[in-house]
This record gives structure tokens, C-alpha cells and sequence, in this order.
């Protein structure tokens, strides 16, 4: 049988647990995993492409059949570019079902070939985002637990900066 490549695209601004419970499941269901970082993204991110590409990659190095990319424009054209057959995304909560199920049926229309494969992280992360994450830290809470050890000391020096 043929090699499963899926791709797990989103902005990962910044990597939390729940990111990084999904990509250990997502790694040990297919043959490979391409996490793949939005580059054009409408908000305005806390950290860069690069920085989110980095925090990825360490957070990732131990995981195998992981790598870890960056794409711009469509998702549907950025996995057939990589002759990707699926993409991974995570739903927490019913909240997240009705987007989630939008851009799948979205990208279905748009590539009837790709198949979108929902994986639910661990029950103690359905609470966890990247938004509430920087709002937290923003206003001085702590994160511990929430996001890998290297985002939290990225995120230190994000506030230290300003
Ligand atoms: O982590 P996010 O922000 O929820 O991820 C959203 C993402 C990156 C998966 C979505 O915005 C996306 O795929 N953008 C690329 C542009 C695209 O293909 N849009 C049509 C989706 S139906």
C-alpha cells in the first residue's frame, strides 16, 4: 500500500500542548506528517513565520516521520503540490465543529481527493488555545502546561522586548 502523507495546516501562533498532542497522534497514524505553518495570515500573528517554524521544530525533533513547512495561498494546492492524501486538524469542543466542518467540505469541493481526518486531543487540553495563551500571558497569568517549555521562554522574551 502507498505511503499516507498527511498535512496539518494552521497559524501556530504560538505551538500549544493541544498542537503538540495532535502531531504525536497524527505522526503514529500516518507514514508521514508535514506540519505545514499559514504565511499569509489576515490577523496580526505575535510571532513571525520563522519563529513559529522554529518553535515547531524543537518541539517536534523527536517525533518521527514529522517535518515541518511553511505554505502561502490555497491549502488544497499546497498538498497536492506535495501529493499529500489527507489533512489532519483537531477539534477540541463542539464549538470548533462548525468551522472546522466548513473548511472541510470547503476543501472537498475544491479537491474532491483530499480527505480532512479530525483528531481529538487529549481531554485535558479541549480548553487550550493559542488565543487565550497569549491573552493569558499578555495580562501576566502563567502557561505553564499549556504551551512546551521553549514557547513559554519564547513568549517571556516577546514581553521582555516590548
Ligand atoms: O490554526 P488555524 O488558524 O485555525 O488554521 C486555519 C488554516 C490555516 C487551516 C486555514 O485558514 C487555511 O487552510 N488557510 C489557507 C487558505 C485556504 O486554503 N483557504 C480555504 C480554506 S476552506
Amino acid at each position: 500500500m502507498a505511503e499516507i502523507l498527511a498535512i496539518y495546516p494552521g497559524s501556530f501562533d504560538p505551538l500549544t500542548n493541544a498542537h503538540l498532542d495532535l502531531i504525536e497522534r497524527g505522526s503514529r497514524l500516518f507514514d508521514r506528517l508535514i506540519v505545514a505553518v499559514l504565511t499569509n495570515l489576515e490577523k496580526h500573528p505575535l510571532f513571525t513565520v520563522a519563529e513559529r517554524v522554529e518553535m515547531l521544530r524543537e518541539a517536534t525533533r523527536g517525533i518521527p516521520h514529522v517535518a515541518v513547512d511553511t505554505f502561502g495561498g490555497l491549502l488544497v494546492d499546497y498538498a497536492k503540490q506535495k501529493n499529500a492524501q489527507a489533512i489532519l486538524r483537531g477539534i477540541r469542543a463542539f464549538s470548533d465543529y462548525e468551522y472546522e466542518l466548513q473548511m472541510a467540505l470547503m476543501n472537498r469541493k475544491l479537491e474532491p481527493s483530499l480527505e480532512t481526518v479530525f483528531l481529538m486531543p487529549a481531554e485535558s487540553y479541549t480548553y487550550v488555545s493559542s488565543r487565550l495563551v497569549k491573552e493569558i500571558h499578555q495580562n501576566g497569568g502563567s502557561v505553564k502546561g499549556l504551551v512546551p517549555p521553549q514557547v513559554e521562554e519564547r513568549l517571556r522574551q516577546k514581553v521582555f522586548l516590548k
